[in-house]
């Protein structure tokens, strides 16, 4: 044998012997019915839980098999990832619980071959651009923010308040581009309406639920007792939840306190069940029944069909309030 031709045998060998795992595991799930992941990071939210359960519910309609996991970290999404390789899923949904875990996320599907769309929170590369070949659900984050200023604005008027006598807790996530989208499309709304730039105080919160909204709030209520009413807004309900329970802890009265979401799930529902109104005056809904049944089935028509879905499809939203909460719900399906 020439040394050529020993070494093109030893590298067919060395080859053969890499790919027979990946084979192996190929065939050993050939005829299983098509498997794929919905991970979020936070399964213990409404607005997820409810994606997930949409998800599930369009593969028990259309034959797949949706595996549902809680990725709260880094460590856990690549975990999942391995998880998902090893049970021969083809590919995910994901709303990741950091943006910048992007190139890791697509390095490590690659690894599986598997493909895989995200939803809510678009991932980001080095450069912290959009990740490219990586389609995307989202809101229309923006405009959805411009919504909840304006409904702060007009309930505003309609209570008769004076703006120099209303200060704003703006509660910030700005590592999370939809968060800075939604909370600066309120704030220029407002401001559009006549609001104080000066009354507008920052509230940077370390998790986006309830008690990062609260944690966040607090300080700010504390920092300025002479002011008797106030705004909330946030990236999403939880969080103006945690916000409103910090004006609750400090006794503001609920008619001085004017809190808008975003999400329009579980939480903001519990609220307007309420007995009396609290300060959470309502929240712009958005159909995560649709987030999650139309990401998963972007993703499955990939998989299957080999068509690519829509780069970046954006939602929109409705102003929900204790009035019309149940008309809203059922309309968007959720
Ligand atoms: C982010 C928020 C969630 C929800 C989704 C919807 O992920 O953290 O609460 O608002 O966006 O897109």
């Amino acid at each position: 044998m020439t040394s050529k031709l020993r070494r093109t045998t030893l590298s067919a060998i060395l080859a053969a012997t890499l790919a027979a795992p990946f084979a192996m595991q190929m065939t050993a799930h050939a005829d299983e019915p098509l498997k794929v992941g919905f991970l979020v990071k936070m399964p213990e939210q409404a607005w997820f839980i409810n994606e997930q359960k949409a998800a599930t519910a369009l593969g028990k309609k259309d034959g797949f098999t949706v595996v549902n996991i809680g990725t709260p970290d880094g460590e856990k999404v690549l975990g999942a990832i391995d998880n998902l390789g090893a049970q021969g899923a083809k590919g995910f949904v994901i709303c990741a619980p950091d943006v910048r875990l992007g190139p890791a996320i697509q390095a490590r599907a690659k690894r599986y071959n598997m493909k895989f769309v995200t939803v809510d929170d678009q991932l980001v590369d080095s450069t912290g651009k959009p990740l490219a070949g990586v389609p995307h659900l989202g809101m229309s984050a923006f405009k959805i923010g411009n919504q909840v200023g304006q409904a702060i604005s007009d309930e505003m008027k309609k209570r008769g308040w004076k703006p120099e006598e209303v200060g704003a807790i703006r509660i910030t996530d700005y590592e999370l581009p939809t968060a800075k989208l939604r909370t600066d499309g309120a704030t220029e709304t407002l401001l559009a309406n006549g609001f104080k730039k000066d009354n507008i105080f920052d509230a940077p919160q370390k998790t986006t639920d309830d008690e990062g909204g609260f944690n966040a709030a607090s300080p700010v209520l504390s920092k300025h007792p002479n002011i008797k009413k106030w705004i909330v807004y946030a990236l999403n309900e939880e969080t103006v939840l945690g916000g409103v329970r910090a004006t609750e802890q400090l006794h503001i009265p609920a008619a001085d306190v004017i809190g808008v979401g975003i999400n329009g799930a579980g939480e903001a529902f519990a609220e307007f069940q309420k007995k009396e109104p609290t300060g959470f005056y309502g929240t712009i809904a958005v159909s995560s029944t649709n987030h999650g049944r139309e990401s998963t089935e972007n993703l499955v028509d990939w998989i299957e069909k080999g068509k690519v879905p829509p780069a970046d499809t954006q939602t929109t939203g409705k102003l929900m309030t204790r009035d019309n909460w149940l008309q809203v719900r059922s309309d968007l399906g959720i």
